[in-house]
Parts: C-alpha cells; structure tokens; sequence
C-alpha cells in the first residue's frame, strides 16, 4: 500500500527552535493564497475493538477489515484525502487482550493512517512494544525523542497539516506506580511555540487529546488551534462545534465509524466545513489486504486457547460444581422445557455458526462458567455446558442437587436484571430492555 506521508519535522520542543527558523527561510513557506479544499477523515478510541462482535445488528459495525476497505474507497475518489486518528487503539485488561493488541497495531499498520495521537491506553503493553509497531504515533509532550512533536501532511495544492496531540501528565496511570510522569513532561508553553510556528508557516493545526472540551479550553488554550481533537464520545461521533476560532471534533469509539469533514481553505486558515458521519455495516466487504492478517489472527486464538485448555486440563483433577442442564431437568421438567425452546440454548451454536466458537472473547457469554473452575473447556471436554444454561443465570447447581434442592442456588438472592447484565451488556446487547426480554425467557 503506497502511502503518501512525507516530510516528517521532527519539531522537538526544547531543542530545535532555531532549526526550524532556518528551515522556514530555506523553503519560504508563505502563507496558502488561494482558496483550496481537503478532506480529512478521523476516528479515535478503537478501545481493542479489532472486529464487530455482530451480536445485534446495531452493535454490527466496524472492524479494520472493512474500514480498510472504506479507506481504499475514499482515497481512491479523493488523493487529497488525510486520514488521522486520536489515539486509543488498545483496551489490555484480560489475557486475551495481549494478543489482539498485537493484531491490531499490525491491522492498523495496513490501514495507512497519516498521524496517529498517543493515549495513555496505548501504552499497556510497555511504551517500547508501541513505538516498536511502526505507526506514525505523535505524542507532543514526550520526554525525548523518539516520537515526533508533530507530523506535517502535505498534499497537492499547498494544503499542509500539522497534527499534534498532547497526553495529560494528570491521566497517566503510570504516575501513581513511578511517582512521577517520567514518560511525558507538562511544557505547555512550548506546545504553544510548536502551535504559533506552524501558523506563520500557514499550515492547518490539528491537535488531539485525551481531555474533554472544557479540560482542553482551560488546561491547553487553543490560540494556534484550527482543529481540536477533543475527548472520544462513546461509540457515537459528537456534533463537530466552533470554539473561538477552532472547530472542534468528538470521535465516537469502539471503530463503528468514521468521521469525515470537508474543509475550505484559503491563507492557512479554514473557511468553512461540511461534516459527515460514515457507519461501517456488513455491507461494505472486507478487504482483500486484510486477508492473511486476520486469518493469521483466528489462527493464533485458537492455538493459544488450545493451550489454555491443555493447562486447565491438567490443572482441574476435582469436580465440578456445575452439573449442566440435564442433571436440572430431572426435576425441573416445566422449566427446562420453557429453556429449551428459548435462544439461550442454541447461544453456542450461534459462535459455532460464525467460525467463533474458540474466541476466549465470545465464549464467555455463550456457555456455562467459562474462565470459572470447573466451567466450560471446550466441546469435547464439557459438551453438556454448552450455550447459555440454568447454571449460567442461576450459579453452579451441584450442592443443590446433592441436596434434592434444599441449598439454595449461589445466585438465589439475586435480582432478576442482575442476573442479565452479566451479558446482556451494552456492547452486546444494546435494545436490552428488561421487560421485554423477560416475558420471551419466562419459565
Ligand atoms: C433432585 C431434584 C432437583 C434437581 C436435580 C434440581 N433441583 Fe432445583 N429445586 C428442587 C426443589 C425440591 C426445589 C424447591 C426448593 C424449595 O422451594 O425449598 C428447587 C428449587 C429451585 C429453584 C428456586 C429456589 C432457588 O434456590 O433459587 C431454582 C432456581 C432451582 N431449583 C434451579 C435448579 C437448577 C438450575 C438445577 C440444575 C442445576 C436444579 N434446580 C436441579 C429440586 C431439584
Ligand atoms: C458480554 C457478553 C457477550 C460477549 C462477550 C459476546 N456476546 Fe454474543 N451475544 C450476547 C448477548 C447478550 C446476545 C443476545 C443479544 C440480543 O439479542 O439482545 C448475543 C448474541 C450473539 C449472536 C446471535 C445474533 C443473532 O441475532 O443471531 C451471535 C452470533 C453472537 N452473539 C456472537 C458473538 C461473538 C462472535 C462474540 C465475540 C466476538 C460474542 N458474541 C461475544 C452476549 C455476548
Ligand atoms: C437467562 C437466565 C436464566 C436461565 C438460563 C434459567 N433461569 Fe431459571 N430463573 C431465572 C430467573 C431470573 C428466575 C426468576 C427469579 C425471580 O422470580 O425472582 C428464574 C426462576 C427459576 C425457578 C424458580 C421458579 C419459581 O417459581 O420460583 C426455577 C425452578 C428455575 N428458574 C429453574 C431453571 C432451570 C431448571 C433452568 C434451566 C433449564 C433455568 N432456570 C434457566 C433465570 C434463568
Ligand atoms: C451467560 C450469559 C447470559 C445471561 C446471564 C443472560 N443472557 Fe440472554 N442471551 C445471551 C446470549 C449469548 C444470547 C444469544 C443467544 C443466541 O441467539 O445465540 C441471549 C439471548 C437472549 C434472548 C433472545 C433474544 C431474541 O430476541 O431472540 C432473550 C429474550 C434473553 N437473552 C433474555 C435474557 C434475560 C431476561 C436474562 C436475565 C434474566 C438473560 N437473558 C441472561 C446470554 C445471556
């Protein structure tokens, strides 16, 4: 993929200011005079959302497989498209969480991003596996130098962007851990000079950050500021805004879309702008060059639940506290049957359906007790807890059952909708609405 990402100034904060003076003088950069056009597209906060989980048609967006397809799409109607993100690929908190990191930043790298901002999520797997994954990461308040302060993009027309993007030394959950911010510094003032450079040059800025709209006002300023990369909103994009002078943009996360602005420009500076929110539904394919790298991804899932199972195998000589629904049917024939004839029992052959059914990350939902002692391993091994069970909603049965039902049930003094929002999340089941679910699982 040929990516048009030229020259790369490395404007370090401290240091450089004369260079850069002298670079001004030898290129003469005047100011843009005529009126010229660009289109940006920008995302932010994929939050590990490698691919739509496509539990529900609403939560069926996204995925790097066909935003590169859309890419491809809009580069090859507009050259002069520039393609930027905030930041935030990464969400590492479980075990499988290390992986798909490495897939995404790999995925990421065949999208052909211009400039991509630094967030503090990104930084989870140590900030030297990040710089090593090849992307054109900024971070402008990073101690030393080995990220830029900012990154130029330039396209036909004299049209030239300079993205920075500025990591709050107040979010950094390493602060707590090392008693100090070591990774980054807080020289605003010298963000400010980068910002009023880049304006006397005539070139568009853009800057990104973790902050919110109000935190940027206040604790950054947007004087040098043509464009504002504010705070990821959840999943859905914010209504871009005008602050003083700056438009403002708000991503939506999770990767469901992209935000697309169309601006007019004339002497360095935006004169007006449409905006255009693009969704990502099943209907736009995946991408041929997307291809090898995500059957790589499946592939490497698998084998490393593989393994997991193997340990867990030998690990786990007890019983199980989970028995499965058929050992609950002996007594419980009214319900069980109401159970059965509901989607709850097929749960595991809907990820079976969709070539998922070794996702650590999906199966969770759609057995009994996976991750949990005793729980669901795989087909083989635990077949009879399968799709989502009594055990699942009720806990683990075998002291109730030993018992002829006089131990109550772990999860008994339960309430209904809890028991639900253990997967009925959000993400997965967005039109969730208790009293309309309820009536369909009744038993
Ligand atoms: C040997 C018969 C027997 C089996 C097997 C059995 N139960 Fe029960 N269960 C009972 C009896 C009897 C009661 C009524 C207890 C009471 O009301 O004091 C009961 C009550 C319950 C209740 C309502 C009270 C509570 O604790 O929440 C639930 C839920 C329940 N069973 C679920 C299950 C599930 C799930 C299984 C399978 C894991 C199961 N039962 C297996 C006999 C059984
Ligand atoms: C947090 C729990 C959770 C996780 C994790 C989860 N699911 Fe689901 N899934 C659900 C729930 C809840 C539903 C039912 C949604 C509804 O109808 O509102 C569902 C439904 C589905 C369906 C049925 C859709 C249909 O209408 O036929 C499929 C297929 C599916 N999930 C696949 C996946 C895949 C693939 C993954 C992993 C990428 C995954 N799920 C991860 C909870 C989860
Ligand atoms: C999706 C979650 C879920 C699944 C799956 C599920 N149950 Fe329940 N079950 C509930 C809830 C919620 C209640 C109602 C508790 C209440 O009324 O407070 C309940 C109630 C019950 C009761 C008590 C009924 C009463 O009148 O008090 C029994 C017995 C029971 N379930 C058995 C089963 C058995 C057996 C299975 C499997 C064949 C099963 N359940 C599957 C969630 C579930
Ligand atoms: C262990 C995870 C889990 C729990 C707990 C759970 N669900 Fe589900 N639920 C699922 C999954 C997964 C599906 C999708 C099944 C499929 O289609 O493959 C689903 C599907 C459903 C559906 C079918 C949706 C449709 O439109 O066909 C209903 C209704 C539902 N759940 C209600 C409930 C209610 C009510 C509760 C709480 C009492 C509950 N569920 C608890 C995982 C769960």
């Amino acid at each position: 993929m040929s990516r048009p990402l030229p020259i790369l100034p490395v404007l370090k904060l401290r240091c450089c200011w004369s260079l850069l003076l002298l670079a001004l003088m030898l290129f003469g950069a005047g100011p843009v005079m005529a009126a010229s056009s660009l289109s940006l597209i920008y995302s932010g906060n994929l939050d590990g959302e490698l691919e739509p989980c496509g539990c529900s048609e609403a939560g069926d967006l996204g995925g790097l497989k066909r935003r590169a397809t859309l890419l491809d799409q809009l580069r090859a109607e507009n050259p002069q498209l520039v393609v930027i993100s905030s930041g935030g690929l990464l969400r590492v908190e479980g075990a499988g969480d290390r992986l798909k990191s490495e897939y995404i930043l790999s995925g990421f790298k065949r999208l052909g991003y211009d400039a991509i901002g630094l967030q503090w999520r990104d930084l989870a797997l140590g900030a030297e596996h990040v710089l090593e994954a090849g992307l054109p990461w900024v971070a402008s308040n990073w101690h030393g130098d080995s990220l830029p302060v900012s990154r130029l993009i330039e396209r036909s027309g004299g049209v030239r962007i300079a993205f920075f993007s500025w990591l709050d030394p107040q979010q950094s959950p390493l602060q707590q851990m090392q008693g100090s911010h070591a990774l980054v510094d807080d020289d605003i003032a010298g963000l400010h000079r980068a910002l009023r450079q880049a304006k006397v040059d005539g070139v568009i800025t853009v800057l990104a950050t973790g902050l919110p709209l109000k935190l940027a006002v206040s604790e950054l300023g947007l004087e040098d500021v043509d464009i504002l990369i504010q705070r990821s909103a959840y999943e859905e994009y914010g209504e871009p805004s005008l602050q003083g002078k700056t438009l403002v943009l708000q991503p939506g996360s999770r990767g469901m879309r992209l935000g697309r602005v169309d601006l007019t420009l004339a002497d360095g500076r935006i004169q007006s702008w449409r905006h255009e929110v693009l969704p990502m539904p099943d209907t736009i394919a995946d991408a041929e060059k997307m291809r090898d790298w995500y059957e790589d991804y499946n592939a490497t899932v698998k084998a490393a639940y593989l393994k997991r199972v193997e340990l867990r195998k030998q690990r786990e000589q007890g019983q199980s506290p989970f028995v499965g629904e058929e050992t609950c049917l002996t007594c419980h024939q009214t319900e069980h049957k109401a159970w059965a004839a509901s989607n709850h029992a097929m749960a595991y052959d809907s990820l079976e359906a969709v070539g998922k059914s070794f996702d650590p990350a999906c199966i969770q939902c759609h057995v009994v007790g996976f991750d949990k002692p005793g729980g669901f391993i795989d087909m083989s091994m635990t077949g009879h807890l399968m799709g989502v069970q009594c055990e699942s909603c009720h806990g683990a049965g075998r002291a109730h059952v030993e018992a002829q039902g006089k131990v109550a049930l772990p999860n008994s003094d339960w309430n209904k909708e809890k028991m639900c929002a253990e997967c009925h999340t959000q993400p997965h089941s967005p039109g969730f609405v208790f009293d309309q679910y309820w009536p369909k699982i009744q038993h």
